[in-house]
């Protein structure tokens, strides 16, 4: 099968390398020349396991191609890909339909046949009616069927995700397209991923429904954190003792510094705007997104308590400055935040990430980057783990205390058992837990 794929950035080349590791013959095409000259000449724009070698693999084998030129890439296929960006609209946190609309109109204007327009980027119920009227009134004469198809993948398991997905939803409302799309996955539904048939609009729900939901969950455990540290509990055994019901599951269970990343921040915001238009209010997202927002300024508040009198002038190590780990991706992450709140209290920062430094140099411009953990802890009054890349997770903290001006560890993803902490030396600070006296 022909497929092009309009915006080639986490998603779209993705859902390319894939398809194309499928059998398709993929095309993948993005307005940013920089970003396709690296492609075609083998460099990864972004770092997500297995992407360089899926891609090297299946450029070599001539079945996926990067490129500038929509109209040629349109030309001929079967199935177009949108998975261009729909961030937060400045001002109001509508999501910014801009990049769908534009995509919409420059494959319209170059339709030769007849093809299925697949909408992968999440956006707004009612967004594939929008996108049919303009490709219908740009290209009357165009045989042209407009589907759902939201993604689900995570970042930092994107490969994975994409192979094996607990479901793939479709919104078509016509039989050929669905047929089309049939097509598209049929290795996975040959493996049997469940394939959810749907009208569009509802398809388009369920990717912001499942965002909400997931936010949820997180926000939840994080507001029982606080509940934890208030009264004497400890909420790894809560989510332990929860998790462990079917009802519930264990996973989106871990207290930490409130959600972050390109997708749930801007994508409860954007639901909550679909509500209010429609005068069907969201209580429960609404509390969610103002309790995860306070949530990441109170992280930076934990650590400048944590480093006791006077925090002016005083040196605080961020390890981990990503939103998660196995990502290079900075949009929206609780590091952010915290620089923030640790710069207006005077305190100088510092950073250390294993991919995401050159993301973040740009958002955090009087943060001193450094090479190591260990580098960027030396001379430090406290060190902050903020996300629980791997090579964090086993920390020589020995070696940590002993190059500190003050030996204190503020661990926001409960990383480290406080007594490990404590008997190399350092004083502990978590999340969800009584502080130690
Ligand atoms: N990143 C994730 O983990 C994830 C997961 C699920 C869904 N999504 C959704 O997928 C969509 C894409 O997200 P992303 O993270 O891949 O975005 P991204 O910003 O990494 O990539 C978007 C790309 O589209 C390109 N582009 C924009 N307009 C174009 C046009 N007219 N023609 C060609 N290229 C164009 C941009 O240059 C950019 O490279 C968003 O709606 C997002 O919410 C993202």
């Amino acid at each position: 099968m022909r497929i092009a794929i309009i915006g080639t950035g986490y998603v779209g080349l993705v859902s390319g390398a894939c398809f194309s590791d499928f059998g398709h013959h993929v095309v993948c095409v993005d307005k940013d020349a920089d970003k396709i000259d690296a492609l075609i000449s083998g460099a990864m724009p972004i770092f997500e396991p297995g992407l360089d070698q899926l891609v090297a693999r299946n450029a070599a084998g001539g079945r996926l191609e990067f490129t500038t030129d929509l109209a040629g890439a349109v030309d001929g296929a079967e199935a177009i890909f949108i998975a261009v960006g729909t961030p937060s609209r400045r001002g109001d946190g509508h999501a910014d339909l801009t990049y769908v609309h534009s995509a919409a109109r420059e494959i319209a204007a170059a339709l030769t046949g007849p093809t299925v327009v697949v909408t992968k980027s999440t956006v707004p119920v009612g967004t594939g009616d929008d996108v049919e009227r303009i490709i219908h009134e740009a290209a009357p004469d165009a045989q042209a069927w407009v589907v759902s198809n939201p993604e689900f993948l995570r970042e930092g398991a994107a490969l994975e995700d994409f192979k094996h997905p607990d479901r793939i939803v479709i919104g078509a409302e016509d039989p050929h397209a669905a047929e089309v799309m049939r097509e598209v996955y049929r290795p996975l539904y040959l493996n049997k991923a469940p394939l959810l048939f749907t009208t569009r609009r509802t398809a388009e729900l369920i990717k912001y429904a499942a965002n909400a939901f997931l936010a949820t969950k997180i926000t939840f455990i994080n507001e029982i954190a606080d509940l934890c540290e208030a009264v004497g509990g400890d909420v790894q055994d809560v989510a332990r003792g929860i998790g462990l019901d079917g009802r519930i599951g264990a996973k989106f269970l871990h207290a930490g510094p409130g959600y972050g990343g390109s997708c749930f921040p801007k994508d409860t915001l954007a639901l909550l705007k679909t509500a209010e238009d429609v005068q069907a209010p969201l209580r429960i997202v609404e509390a969610v997104v103002k309790v995860n927002d306070a949530r990441k300024r109170a992280m930076g508040r934990k650590v400048i308590r944590a480093l006791g009198d006077d925090p002016r002038g005083k040196i605080v190590a961020l390890l981990g400055l990503t939103f998660k780990p196995n990502t290079d991706d900075m949009r929206d992450a609780p590091s952010i935040s915290i620089v923030q709140t640790l710069q207006d209290a005077g305190v100088r920062v510092r950073g250390y990430d294993p991919e995401g430094m050159e993301q973040a140099r740009p958002l955090m411009p009087d943060v001193a980057l450094c090479d190591s953990p260990y580098a960027a802890a030396e001379g430090a009054d406290a060190v902050v783990l903020v996300t629980e890349w791997d090579v964090l997770r086993a920390l020589d903290l020995r070696r940590l205390a002993a190059t500190m001006a003050a030996p204190v560890l503020v661990d926001l993803r409960n990383i480290y058992p406080p007594e490990e902490v404590e008997a190399a030396g350092l004083s502990w600070h978590g999340v969800g837990k009584a502080p130690r006296s």
